[in-house]
């Protein structure tokens, strides 16, 4: 007997079930469903990687391998509001990217991968966001915010932001 599900909701179910035409069987779906997971609750709980299992047919241990090879997905607690991704991969480190991520940490008062008391913020060192051209820079959710001073990053990370998609 299948357990009943208490974290995924109907909607997330539904959301990853209209992605499942676009894969070849249930198992190719298991990243795209964490990644539904995440939108919703900022983090993959080990209540949902069974849910997640039981909904593709799969042992917990496959859905839970694909999470942990990603450093992508939060699985103790969720990461903030705002995700903010400081590369640190070489133009950006010979730019100032490590003084930046620095700096920020130590301006949040957290340390990195770490998030804010007020969950608002998660600053996360990152490999080549692929804006060599920019560097230093930041993905801030779906927001690349390029040729950061620790002034402008400060400045940035204090907008708004429409969450991660
Ligand atoms: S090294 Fe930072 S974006 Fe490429």
């Amino acid at each position: 007997m299948i357990a009943p599900r208490k974290i995924l909701t109907d909607e997330m179910v539904a959301k990853i079930e209209a992605l499942a035409p676009r894969y070849p069987n249930r198992r190719a779906l298991t990243l795209p469903a964490l990644h539904v997971v995440n939108a919703e609750l900022r983090h993959v709980p080990l209540e949902a990687v069974a849910e997640i299992a039981a909904l593709l047919g799969l042992a917990p241990a496959e859905v839970q391998d694909t999470l942990s090879f990603y450093q992508f997905f939060h699985q103790a607690r969720p990461h903030g509001k705002v995700r903010a991704f400081v590369c640190r991969s070489v133009s950006c480190a010979l730019r100032g990217g490590d003084e930046l991520l620095a700096r920020l940490c130590r301006d949040h008062g957290i340390e990195p991968y770490g998030t804010t008391p007020d969950g608002e913020l998660t600053i996360e060192p990152a490999e080549c966001l692929g804006a060599c051209d920019f560097a230093p820079c930041i993905l801030a959710n779906d927001d690349l915010l390029k040729n950061m001073t620790p002034e402008a990053a400060a400045a940035e990370l204090r907008k708004p932001r429409a969450r991660a998609t």
